[in-house]
């Protein structure tokens, strides 16, 4: 093997134009790998704490760099415990978990490539889990409104989720879709309706906050996809001015007229009971997802657990901050019997890293925004490379 000679980084732009970090971790025998971080808009409150991007570059290049030359590539477990060992607080607030995630997913990456295994396949073998023959569902967030559009939707994101056994299959029909999608928009509403939200997806006025949903079950007709999508919403509960009960109402209506399957954080970040309420009631094959809820932590999957408040979760590294522990949580959830759903964030790099993840984990779902934006498109591209060295 090899070890680990030198961490570099410099702050970089993301899709927002905001500064995100980029860290290149360097091996003795002289590989390389580059890794840049997403940022979130959406934030739940219970994520691990950031610090400024300057400061995480910083911390990097002055306390991490050092204090990790000398490891194994691949020894993960060890690398990722020294991390937390240096930052020494509860929530990462010490050093950042931007300084935390840079140092953690460069050396991930960089170990594949000392070994030269593609990085799902390094990411598989650190999980542990079994990798299943069906491959990740793509959750395609083509509405956006919340706090990552303009529009007047008070809903974060109208997804898409296509059925199909391979990628090719998989993109084929959410490209048509989001086509079909923007034409029909165009159609009706004018021009203004093709703007983009911040992952991808039209943002225009809607009369309801349910009308996205009565379109897309025009256009699922209309393309004769019935057998082939399902539809989800990422409620983002937390940023919404409505109380429980008008919530609840509004959800029973999804399901019940527009066969709504994947619900997620549908109440805010600290309503466990709310959210076993509802699971209770939508039991049937749906799924409701943690995101906010439980942000990739396990002490909070296990209280989501003991409540049964949910039976998916969505997993983001940079809401922990180590992949020891993002691999863990996913671990859990799987123990669990839950589905797992690997997620980007509203801020992205061309990065590619979440699809490896997924891929390599075994994940049930991977989250990744419209196929429009250079950003979003890396996600897919790498999904369909992979796919085509199988
Ligand atoms: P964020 O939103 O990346 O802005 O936090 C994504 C989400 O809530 O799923
Ligand atoms: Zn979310």
């Amino acid at each position: 093997m090899s070890k680990i000679s030198s961490l570099k980084a410099r702050k970089i732009l993301d899709s927002r134009g905001e500064w995100t970090v980029e860290v290149t971790a360097t091996a003795e025998t002289g590989e390389t790998a580059v890794f840049s971080e997403p940022r979130g808009k959406s934030r739940g409150k219970y994520e691990e704490v950031s610090v400024s991007t300057d400061t995480a570059v910083e911390n990097i290049e002055q306390v991490i760099a050092s204090a990790i030359k000398g490891f194994e590539v691949e020894e993960q477990v060890k690398i990722d415990e020294r991390l937390l060992e240096l930052d020494g607080t509860e929530t990462k607030s010490a050093l950042g978990e931007n300084a935390i995630l840079g140092a953690s997913l460069a050396c991930a990456r960089l170990a594949s490539v000392v070994k030269k295994v593609p990085l799902w396949q390094h990411l598989n073998e650190l999980s542990g889990l079994d990798r299943p023959s069906i491959k990740p569902r793509l959750f395609i967030n083509i509405i956006n409104g919340g706090l990552h559009a303009g529009g007047n939707l008070d809903f974060q994101e109208y997804l898409i989720i296509p059925r199909a056994d391979r990628f090719m299959e998989a993109v084929e029909n959410g490209i048509n879709f989001y086509r079909a999608l923007r034409e029909y928009l165009v159609k009706i509403i004018g021009g203004r309706a093709s703007l983009l939200g911040d992952e991808g997806g039209f943002a225009p006025d809607f009369k309801n906050n349910a009308e996205p949903f009565e379109v897309f079950q025009k256009i699922v007709y209309e393309l004769s996809l019935q057998d082939k999508i399902d539809f989800g919403l990422d409620a983002a509960a937390s940023n919404v001015r409505m109380n429980n009960n008008e919530l609840t109402a509004f959800y029973k209506e999804l399901y019940e007229k527009h066969n709504l399957w994947y619900l997620e954080d549908p109440f805010a970040e600290d309503d466990f009971d709310s959210f076993a309420g509802l699971l209770k009631e939508w039991n049937k094959g749906g799924l409701i997802a943690g995101d906010d809820l439980t942000v990739t932590n396990i002490k909070r999957i296990k209280q989501a657990a003991e409540k049964k408040s949910i039976n998916a979760v969505i997993i983001k590294p940079n809401q922990i901050g180590t992949l020891t522990e993002t691999l863990g949580a996913a671990r859990e959830a799987r123990q669990l019997g839950w589905k797992v759903i690997v997620s980007h964030r509203s801020g992205e790099t061309n990065d590619d890293f979440i699809s490896d993840l997924a891929y390599g984990i075994g994940a049930d779902g991977l989250k990744l925004g419209a196929p429009a934006r250079g950003e979003r498109v890396a996600k897919y591209n790498r999904l369909l490379a992979i796919e085509a060295e199988e």
